[in-house]
């Protein structure tokens, strides 16, 4: 077993660990753990952009306003406050170092999205946004000595000394050999677990394991019942659900029901640019009411020339599938797009465990509330992750020695039982933890998770087996949660408890070993 010592071991390469990164080798050594490349993220794939109130016609109180409005009452101020107020000034150190944000004129183009009262989203080539901006930051990072990365390396088990995590055990699949990371602290930024579902905007890699691993170091985990669906995810039967962005709609597109009609124009006065929750609802309810699987997106009434130089790259990926952005109705259909609570941090991305923080996706800060506000998860990224990346940096671990670490290993022969209770899951999280859930639907879930549970519930040290139980771990986590609060909020949709309920009005926080509860949001 190899054991290797750094400052400040990050995992996940997404744009907050990117930015983690940066800050933390300021002050100390860095590694960056990836189990996949360090370019496979779900940062990478956003393509809206990043939202920052820097025109003359806004401010962040504006932008606070509208965070604090999609959040449905969930939201914590303060950390609010910071993402949009430190968030613009990030994205000008960015803009000053030379990030390459579209411009016309010399002025920065400013998109628009749902939810938003000003037109306040940075964009990058276009519709590539994520990429731009990751490999802007991927760059940075590699010109920075004190930083190591290892690609492919799967991180596994948080370790402890004392109550304080002092680093993590990983298992690197180019040799087959465990590699412990010793650290004065670990800062886990693993991204979402929108894969967990059928349908998914996300890359493969967005399973949630970070949180599992939290979970069992004893980190306390906020409001997992919050999963948010992106309305118009691409529906062909047997395709990815290929992201189309809200930005399209921000330029005008509108949403049609199998008979042509704009049915958001009834639901909502900001019709197709409501809310991410509201529209995501409205279209799972007209399928649901239909007799077809999808609506359509349709820009057909749009200068034509302007949308294929915006949306540049989602027209050539319709294209391949044989259909025009410009001129077609486009079938979409909600899908899992990210996960809007995680593991709960203060303002500088520590948890309730000495050593252990969290930046991006995995992290519950509170600027998210019930549903998160388009384009905002990026800003976060940058936000939280120097406050991390800075913080963690300077954290001091007494001495200790580690010993007696048990290998993980890999059994090959196991990863078909793992790839079918992964299909599984996904099949009964779709059809009950979806956009609309009930107790009866959630009560089915938590039995088949139940089962698994005494079954794989172990403690195994093989690969699948791991995350086997990951998995479960992390399905059951939403499902008491959404069990748990008895009121529609945000992206949580009781049909047995439709309304909003002062009572809940506040964040679920689980603990391993403890009955869930609901903490007061910060004012
Ligand atoms: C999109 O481009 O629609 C995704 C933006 C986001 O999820 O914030």
């Amino acid at each position: 077993m190899q054991i290797l010592e750094f400052g400040t071991v990050i995992v996940g390469s997404g744009l907050a660990g990117l930015t983690a990164a940066f800050h933390s080798s300021k002050h100390g050594s860095v590694a960056i753990v990836t189990k996949s490349q360090l370019d496979t993220s779900n940062s990478y794939y956003a393509q809206g952009g990043i939202a920052a109130a820097i025109s003359e016609d806004d401010s962040p109180e504006q932008h606070l306003h509208d965070t604090l409005v999609a959040g449905r009452g969930l939201c914590d101020y303060d950390a609010v406050e910071v993402l949009v107020t430190e968030g613009r000034d990030r994205v000008l150190e960015l803009i000053e170092m030379g990030m390459p944000f579209d411009k016309k004129n010399g002025k920065f183009i400013l998109g628009l999205e749902g939810g938003h009262s000003k037109r306040r989203i940075l964009h990058a080539g276009g519709d590539v946004t994520g990429k731009e901006l990751t490999s802007f930051m991927l760059n940075k990072v590699k010109e920075i000595q004190a930083i190591k990365s290892f690609e492919y390396v799967a991180a596994l088990k948080l370790l402890q000394k004392n109550g304080c995590i002092v680093g993590v055990q990983c298992y690197d699949f180019a040799t087959g050999k465990n590699i412990i990371f010793k650290a004065k602290a670990v800062i886990l930024a693993t991204g979402g677990l929108s894969r967990l579902y059928i349908r998914s905007t996300n890359p493969y890699t967005a399973t949630g394991e970070g949180i599992a691993m939290a979970y069992e170091a004893g980190a306390k985990i906020a409001d997992m019942e919050f999963i948010q669906f992106h309305p118009s995810a691409l529906y062909i039967p047997g395709q990815e659900a290929y992201l189309i962005s809200e930005a399209v709609r921000g330029e005008g597109a509108w949403l049609l029901d199998e008979n042509g009609r704009r049915f958001m124009k009834e639901a909502h006065p900001l019709a197709e640019l409501a809310p991410r929750d509201v529209v995501a609802y409205n279209i799972f309810k007209k399928i649901q009411t239909s007799e077809a699987n999808n609506i359509y997106l349709s820009l057909k009434h749009l200068d034509s020339d302007k949308i294929k130089k915006r949306f540049h790259h989602i027209y050539e990926q319709l294209k391949t599938l044989g259909l025009d952005l410009t001129s077609d109705l486009i079938p979409v259909s909600p899908a899992a797009h990210y996960m809007v609570g995680g593991i709960r941090t203060n303002l500088n991305g520590e948890t309730n465990i000495s050593g252990l923080f969290i930046c991006g996706e995995v992290a519950s800060t509170g600027v998210m509330g019930a549903n998160r506000l388009a384009s905002n998860s990026l800003l976060e990224c940058l936000v939280f992750g120097k406050r991390a990346g800075d913080k963690a940096a300077k954290t001091e671990t007494p001495e200790y020695s580690l010993k007696n670490i048990d290998p993980v290993y890999v059994n090959s022969s196991n990863e078909t039982k793992f790839l079918e209770i992964h299909s599984e899951l996904a099949i009964i999280m779709s059809e009950n933890m979806g956009i609309i859930r009930s107790e009866e639907g959630i009560k089915k879930v938590l039995r088949r998770l139940n089962e698994l549970d005494m079954e794989y519930g172990g403690s195994q040290n093989e690969h699948n087996n791991i995350r086997i139980r990951n998995t479960v771990t992390v399905c059951k986590l939403i499902a008491m949660a959404a069990l748990a609060r008895e009121e529609s909020r945000g992206s949580h949709i009781r049909d047995d408890y439709q309304q909003e309920s002062i009572y809940f009005k506040a964040h679920s926080i689980q603990q391993k070993n403890q009955k869930i509860k609901f903490e007061p949001v910060k004012k």
